[in-house]
């Protein structure tokens, strides 16, 4: 099974997302802050990715004999919008054996994917439209909404992929492709302005998704562009399922706007350097949990009240 994240004693290995597919390159950490910087530049990035490699990079701390709190504020502090990553820390940091634990995680993480890719499987079939990349290696294997799709197709669906590019770090075109022509996933690329046309044209009847935190309301935060999916979903009348496993939902926030949206470094964005002009780059957005017709998770599926 494909992975992006391998643990020796001492040693956290990760496979660099930032140069997939051109190269297939290895890091080697050593340090929790290595792994915070690692997170924060998107070495490793997908809500459950991070959270693993965090718990690992609690390991590390642990082993070197480091001060754990420390290590552990320094993980948290390195991407602020998904849960799973206070989460998974919290959950290592609290174990008596850090190393076990941070093993547990990322063991679980699959067990969840797999539970939550059988609960939503049956709720696909023919063209599925997403964003980002929400797979394996956005996970500790399987992945969520990528994940629905791989159970729905060993479930003999008949599935086509259209993969949004995701600008501006394109984890559509890259890395959902990639892991597509891994797995001989039926995928088709299109430009993130294109998504209204896949609807319209008929290409795809249900819009999947992951999340990074879903608020108590069921406002749920993912990759920007996710709210512009939503929208158009709703104006087609085409659903829009939400894979979230447990480890993204936040009861302790109580709405989207409660949700802190990371904004990135503006050079992100391709012609940013092409001019003097002023850049906005939030990472993700926030949909409202009226335009979310079901949260597929791995203990199965929750409907908003009307959605039948
Ligand atoms: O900025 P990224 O690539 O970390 O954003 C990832 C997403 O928005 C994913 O949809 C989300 O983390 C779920 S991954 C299973």
């Amino acid at each position: 099974m494909l992975t992006a994240i391998r643990y020796e004693p001492g040693t956290l290995y990760l496979l660099d997302q930032r140069v997939l597919p051109a190269e297939e390159r290895w890091l080697a950490l050593a340090t929790a802050s290595e792994v915070a910087e690692a997170i924060r530049c998107m070495v490793v990035r997908g809500a459950p990715a991070i959270a693993i490699a965090a718990g690992y990079g609690l390991a590390l701390a642990a082993r070197r004999g480091s001060d754990l709190d420390e290590a552990a504020r320094t993980l948290v502090a390195a991407r602020p919008t998904a849960v799973n990553l206070r989460w998974g820390v919290d959950r290592v940091r609290q174990a008596r054996d850090i190393e076990a634990a941070a093993r547990d995680l990322h063991d679980d993480d699959l067990r969840v994917n797999l539970a939550l890719g059988e609960h939503g499987a049956t709720l696909l079939d023919g063209g599925v439209l997403t964003i980002c990349n929400t797979g394996a290696l956005a996970t500790g294997g399987h992945g969520t909404a990528l994940g629905m799709v791989r159970s729905a197709i060993a479930h003999g669906r008949d599935i086509h992929l259209y993969a949004c590019e995701t600008r501006p770090w394109f984890q559509g075109a890259r890395l959902t492709a990639w892991e597509c022509a891994q797995d001989r996933i039926r995928c088709t690329l299109v430009a993130d302005g294109a998504a209204a046309s896949v609807l319209a044209s008929g290409r795809a009847r249900a819009v999947v998704v992951g999340c990074d935190r879903v608020a108590r309301n069921g406002d749920t935060a993912n990759k920007l562009g996710t709210l512009n999916l939503a929208v158009i979903a709703r104006h087609f009348g085409v659903p829009l399922y939400v894979a979230m496993p447990w480890s993204s939902y936040d009861p302790a926030t109580a709405t989207g706007r409660d949700i802190i949206v990371e904004e990135r470094d503006p050079a992100e964005l391709g012609g940013y350097q092409h001019g003097p002009v002023d850049a906005w780059n939030p990472a993700f957005d926030v949909t409202p949990a009226e335009l979310v017709s079901a949260w597929v998770t791995e203990t199965g599926v929750v409907r908003v009240l009307g959605e039948g």
